[in-house]
C-alpha cells in the first residue's frame, strides 16, 4: 500500500504506540482488500460499546488502547451502550454490568471519542453528504448512510473504526469506490405488497436481507401508500436488511441520491405471500409485558407519533420502551412529550436499546416489537421471544389491555 508521509509516521511510532497499533491495523485491513492508499475520513462511528457485547476481553482492548495513547483526531461517536447512564438503576441492570459499562465509557472517552451513544447520528446532526468519506461500524447505521445520505462507508469492525478515528483515514477499497458502488440484484415489489407502515418495511426487509445476503439490492418501484417514503421508513427497510444479510448499501428508485445497476443484475420478485411467510416465522401480532421500540433509535417524529396515540384515553397495560439518543430525549422533554409517556406508564430511554442491553434481567416474558432488526436479534441476544406488529396497533391494544 501506499502510505502518504504522514501515514508512514503513523506506520512508524513517530505517533506513540496507540497510533502505531491502529495504523497497522488499517495496513492490515487494506492489504487484505487490495486497497492502493488510504482516504481521509470526515467522521467514525465506533460500536462494540455495550459490556453486553464485547465483555471483559473488548474493555481491557479499548482500555490497552488508550493506555498506549491513542486518541482520536477526527469526529469520532459510539454506538449504544449497555444501559442509561441515568436510568440504570431503575431499569433492572446488576451493579456489577454497570460498573464494567462505566469503564468502558471512561476508556472510549478518554480517547476523545464524543458519548453520543447511539446508531442514528445522522438524526442528531452528524449527517455525511453525498460522496463524502466516512468509517461508520453499527449496521444499520451503514446502510443508512450509504443508502439514504449517499455517504461512503464500508461495514467496520469495532476496532477497524477505532483504529481509523485514530488515523483519521481509511483503507480505500471496496464502498468507498464508486466503481464497487453497484446493485447485483434488482427488485419488483408486487403490487400485492402495501408499504403502510414502517414497520412493513422492516418486514420487507428481512425478506430482501436474506435473499441478497452481504450484496447491494436495488429497488425499482417501492412506493408507500397514501404518503411519500421518509426517513424513518428507510431507516427500517436498511436496519432489517443489514441484520438479515448484512446489507450495507441499498437503491431505491426516486428515493435515494443513487441508482446504480451492475451489468450482470439479477432480476428477483417479493409477492405477498414470501412476506406472509416471514411474518408467520417472527412471532404473532400481539401486546406483551414490553413493548420496545426504536431499533434504530427512534427519531423525534416517532416520539411524536406515540404522543399522539397516547394524548387520550386509558393507561398502558404493558411496559412501553421507546430508545432513541440522548439530545433526542431532551427534545421530547423540551416539547412535553416525555412526561405524556410517563404518565400513560410509558419511558424514553437513552444511551442503550433493547439489544444490547441486559434487558433479560427485567423482562422475564415475551417482548413486541416493530423493528424487523429487532424481531431478529431480541430472541437470540435477549433470549425472549417477540411478538411483531406495527406500533400504533401495539399500543392501542395496549391501552384496551387486549392481549
Ligand atoms: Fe440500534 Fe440497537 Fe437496533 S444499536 S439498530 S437500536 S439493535
Amino acid at each position: 500500500m501506499e502510505l502518504t508521509k504522514e501515514e508512514q509516521k503513523m506506520f512508524d511510532g513517530e505517533y506513540g504506540e496507540g497510533t502505531q497499533i491502529s495504523m497497522e491495523i488499517l495496513v492490515a485491513l487494506g492489504k487484505i482488500y487490495n486497497a492502493e492508499n488510504m482516504i481521509p475520513v470526515t467522521s467514525v462511528q465506533v460500536a462494540g460499546v455495550s459490556y453486553k457485547t464485547i465483555g471483559d476481553a473488548g474493555l481491557e482492548y479499548i482500555q490497552e488502547m488508550k493506555s498506549k495513547g491513542a486518541r482520536t483526531r477526527v469526529p469520532t461517536f459510539l454506538n449504544p451502550a449497555g444501559m442509561d447512564r441515568e436510568q440504570w438503576k431503575e431499569m433492572g441492570v446488576p451493579e456489577h454490568f454497570a460498573k464494567k459499562q462505566i469503564e468502558i465509557f471512561e476508556a472510549y472517552e478518554g480517547m476523545g471519542i464524543s458519548p453520543t451513544y447511539t446508531c442514528t447520528p445522522y438524526l442528531i446532526g452528524i449527517r455525511p453528504k453525498l460522496g463524502e468519506h466516512i468509517a461508520w461500524s453499527e449496521s444499520s447505521a451503514i446502510a443508512f448512510a450509504n443508502s439514504v445520505l449517499g455517504a461512503r462507508t464500508n461495514r467496520e469492525g469495532g476496532p477497524s473504526a477505532l483504529a481509523a478515528g485514530i488515523c483519521g483515514v481509511t483503507p480505500n477499497y471496496g464502498l468507498h469506490l464508486d466503481s464497487e458502488r453497484k446493485a447485483k440484484y434488482e427488485f419488483e415489489i408486487a403490487e400485492d405488497i402495501k408499504f403502510e407502515d414502517r414497520s412493513d418495511f422492516g418486514l420487507f426487509g428481512l425478506k430482501a436481507g436474506v435473499l441478497v445476503k452481504n450484496n447491494y439490492p436495488a429497488f425499482k418501484n417501492m412506493k408507500k401508500s397514501g404518503s411519500q417514503i421518509n426517513e424513518d421508513d428507510l431507516k427500517y427497510l436498511g436496519a432489517a436488511m443489514a441484520a438479515a444479510g448484512s446489507v450495507p448499501l441499498f437503491f431505491a428508485k426516486d428515493v435515494t441520491p443513487e441508482y446504480n445497476l451492475s451489468d450482470d443484475v439479477e432480476k428477483i420478485t417479493i409477492t405477498k405471500k414470501d412476506l406472509d411467510e416471514v411474518r408467520e416465522q417472527i412471532g404473532p401480532d400481539k401486546v406483551a409485558e414490553l413493548i420496545a421500540t426504536g431499533c434504530p433509535h427512534a427519531s423525534l417524529k416517532e416520539i411524536e407519533e406515540i404522543v399522539n396515540l397516547l394524548k387520550e384515553g386509558k393507561k398502558l397495560k404493558s411496559k412501553l420502551w421507546i430508545y432513541c439518543a440522548r439530545p433526542i430525549r431532551k427534545q421530547a422533554e423540551e416539547k412535553g412529550y416525555l412526561k405524556i409517556i410517563e404518565d400513560a406508564g410509558g419511558r424514553i430511554v437513552a444511551d442503550t436499546c433493547m439489544v444490547v442491553s441486559p434487558i433479560e434481567e427485567s423482562i422475564k416474558g415475551t417482548i413486541s416489537v416493530n423493528s424487523g432488526k429487532a424481531a431478529k436479534y431480541v430472541p437470540t441476544m435477549c433470549k425472549r421471544d417477540v411478538c411483531f406488529g406495527r406500533l400504533a396497533d401495539l399500543i392501542k391494544k395496549s391501552k384496551e389491555g387486549e392481549q
